[in-house]
């Protein structure tokens, strides 16, 4: 792998991404992570994160010298740049001059492996207190800035480089090019990492642990779970039962989705659940957010451990697949080792003391890898591109006591906005696309000849690249109009339409 060594920035898990944009499996470690162990994992290149410490302040997270006799290729950036140049003999100054944000940059494309054929003037994203006045020696100074004499060196032989500022941020236009020019050319990596490769490896692992075991597989109905699901199935076919509990807070033809597409597309054999009365008679009375979310995991669980048992009669179940995503396994301080982690987030809340051992073919990806995956697996593109969608449901997209016919109007509501984004081509722009209804609240409207007295909707269209954060959807108008006009004609308990125009933080994407 290409070792991603985190300084402590946000940026580590994008900066991984984007190598593996580049074709090349990257995993992500601690800057604290010996050198030792560091080798053991056979990198084929270390790339050195930015990081939130000047690398002058006592305490400031260093790198071990040794890291450099190694002849592993290098790329250093930002805070890791400046380490780099520390570790290697060349000079930080503390210049007081801070550059943040776009900046203009001036490359030396003649001298260089990295700009090579690209524009002298570019612009790049800046965040840096300290400066590089000084390369390494034997290495070649290849862009600038006005308040940075080093911005980007390199030594080709050596197989090193570094720039100051962020090649992994989309503000960065030519970031992912002079990425991938370090890793292919000098680095020397061919990009392997593609989705049918993905696919033979982690089919092999699955065959691998499991054996002839039995494996149970909790389908949600969002991407994770689907695409596990077929990889699983890839690998060990008719030795795999999915289990779906419908409890009745999906939205419009999700339960047909998974119920019949799912199945059409992949032939898994499906055991589903109709929870459907039980999860709202449970719910009944129930307006608190946390409490609702109690209930419906609590459900989940019942419902999922009965399935079990009536599977029990004729198969003895040994394995239950998960949709852990790599993210979730970072941020769990894992990455190595067997820790269990999150067990509880991806299927809805199953106890700890599961008699399962657990299969994650999914544990070394992000979102869009699996997606892609998905693609590759030949699953329906709607169920690939599905948006994400909360383990429970409508019910907290419903502000309020769930009711069934609350329910009815917010699927209403929301398959409108669906289908209207859709329409638009807007899909994939969106990340998420909440419709949210406010089921205590009441306005007076005039529809008809009437005067009227319904419920506001909101609509929540977000856009992110992890759900961490999120921005909200600058919809073209003309989107956002024909949603509104179509939601109060259409759904007749429904007379205003509101946007929310919240970003996250201090919002969250859902309203529970
Ligand atoms: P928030 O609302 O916290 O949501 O900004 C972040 C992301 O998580 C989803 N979400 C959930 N997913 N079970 C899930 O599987 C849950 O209980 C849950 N709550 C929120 C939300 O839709 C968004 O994508």
């Amino acid at each position: 792998p290409v070792l991603v060594v985190d300084f402590g920035a946000q940026y580590a898990q994008l900066i991984a991404r984007r190598v593996r944009e580049a074709q090349v499996y990257s995993e992500i470690v601690p800057h604290t992570m010996p050198v030792a162990q560091m080798l053991a994992k056979d990198p084929a290149a270390i790339v050195l994160s930015g990081g939130p410490a000047s690398v002058y302040e006592p305490g400031a997270p260093t790198l071990d010298p040794a890291l450099f006799e190694t002849g592993v290729p290098t790329f250093g950036i930002c805070y890791g740049f400046q380490a780099m140049v520390q570790a290697m003999g060349g000079e930080v100054a503390h210049t007081g001059s801070r550059e943040y944000g776009g900046t203009p940059l001036t490359a030396l494309p003649e001298r260089s492996v990295l700009f090579t054929g690209l524009p002298e003037r570019q612009d790049v994203w800046m965040s840096h207190g300290d400066s590089v006045v000084a390369a390494p020696p034997g290495a070649t100074v290849t862009a600038s800035s006005e308040r940075t004499p080093v911005a980007a060196f390199e030594d080709p032989e050596r197989r090193i480089a570094g720039v100051q500022f962020h090649p992994e941020v989309a503000h960065t236009p030519y970031g992912q090019r002079l990425l991938t020019r370090f890793l292919r050319d000098i680095a020397g990596i061919a990009p392997t990492w593609t989705a049918a490769g993905i696919i033979d490896e982690q089919v092999a692992a699955i065959r691998q642990q499991v054996g002839d075991g039995q494996v149970i597989c909790g389908l949600s109905g969002g991407v994770d779970s689907a695409v596990a699901a077929a990889l699983v199935h890839r690998a060990i076919g008719d030795q795999l039962t999915c289990v779906f509990v419908d409890h009745g807070l999906l939205r419009a033809g999700e339960a047909e989705q998974v119920e019949k597409d799912y199945v059409a597309a992949t032939g898994i054999r499906l055991h589903v659940v109709e929870a459907a009365d039980t999860f709202l008679s449970a719910l009944a009375g129930v307006s608190d957010p946390e409490q609702k979310r109690k209930i419906i995991g609590r459900e989940f669980i019942r419902s999922f451990e009965g399935a079990a048992r009536e599977l029990a009669a004729e198969r003895h179940i040994e394995f239950l697949v998960q949709g852990t995503l790599y993210p979730d396994v970072v941020e769990s301080g894992g990455g190595s080792g067997t820790a269990n982690i999150k067990s509880h987030h991806n299927v809805g809340g199953l106890p700890d003391d599961l008699a399962f051992q657990l299969v994650e073919p999914l544990r070394t990806l992000f979102k869009d890898e699996v997606r892609r995956l998905g693609v590759e697996l030949g699953l329906p593109e709607p169920m690939v591109w599905r948006h994400p969608f909360p383990g429970p449901g409508l019910a907290i997209r419903i502000i309020g006591e769930v009711t069934p016919q609350r329910l009815e109007v917010l699927r209403a509501a929301d398959r409108i906005a669906r289908e209207e984004l859709t329409v638009s081509g807007l899909d994939r722009s969106v990340w998420q696309f909440p419709v949210v209804l406010l089921a205590d609240v009441r306005s007076v409207g005039v529809q008809g000849d009437g005067r009227s007295y319904g419920h506001p909707v909101v609509l929540r269209p977000v856009s992110s690249e992890d759900a961490m954060t999120a921005d909200w959807s600058r919809l073209p108008y003309e989107v956002i109009a024909k949603i509104s006009t179509r939601i109060t004609n259409e759904v007749p308990e429904v007379n205003r339409v509101a946007l929310d125009v919240t970003s996250k933080p201090p919002g969250t994407i859902e309203w529970e």
